[in-house]
């Protein structure tokens, strides 16, 4: 599994994730994201072109290395002040209250401990700043979350821990008390992979 992890699961992840439809997803989520931002669940960096000017300092933290081998040469290529740490959501190493933004996009299904995540991720922002992200979870139509419940199982061991059947809104909203949310099924995806949670969280 370690080398599936490290080794195939990046390359899948970089083959799956790169197209134009989930391109416009990354941009229209990241257009009004400014100032110090950390992104958790950097992958192999498929957000980094749509980061606007307005972002002065970019962190990124994940934790599988075979992720960030493959971010490191887009790193190195792009205009932005990037800080790269191998590190969980779970245990963010940073200080309270020092990012104006935290970015994540379609992470959450996969971090072991979401509830420690987003309390870390509630920890580092400065008051007033906001979550941003983009992830897709449970249905509310019972026909897709029974199969969602079903397959999840097969979908953690197959796709690096990743759950199909996350509440997210409900998750973000035991965190943060403000949040703006869109829920809608993504063009060109089945529905069991499709339900997507977009949105921001303020923290006050
Ligand atoms: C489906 S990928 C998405 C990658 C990237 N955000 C994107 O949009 O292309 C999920 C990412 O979450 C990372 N991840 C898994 N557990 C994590 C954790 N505890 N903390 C931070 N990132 C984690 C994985 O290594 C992987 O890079």
């Amino acid at each position: 599994m370690e080398l599936y992890s490290r080794l195939i699961f990046p390359r899948l992840l970089e083959l799956t994730m790169s197209g134009r439809e989930l391109g416009s997803y990354r941009q229209s989520l990241l257009q009004s994201v400014k100032g110090q931002v950390l992104e958790i669940g950097f992958g192999t960096g498929l957000n980094l072109p749509y980061y606007s000017d307005g972002v002065t300092a970019l962190t990124v933290v994940d934790p599988n290395q075979g992720m960030t081998a493959i971010a490191t040469p887009r790193i190195q290529s792009s205009n932005l002040d990037i800080t790269l740490q191998i590190a969980s959501a779970e245990a963010l190493p940073m200080a309270s209250e020092s990012f104006d933004a935290v970015v994540c996009t379609w992470t959450l299904c996969s971090i072991l401990h979401i509830d420690q995540a987003l309390s870390e991720v509630h920890r580092v922002l400065k008051p007033g700043g906001k979550f941003f992200f983009i992830e897709h979870g449970l249905s509310p139509e019972p026909g897709v979350s029974t199969w969602q419940r079903r397959i999840t199982p097969l979908q953690r061991r197959v796709a690096d821990g990743c759950h199909l059947d996350r509440p997210m809104a409900n998750l973000v909203k035991t965190v943060f008390d403000q949040v703006e949310l869109e829920e809608f099924y993504a063009i060109d995806l089945p529905k069991l992979l499709g339900y997507f949670y977009k949105g921001s969280a303020t923290k006050h």
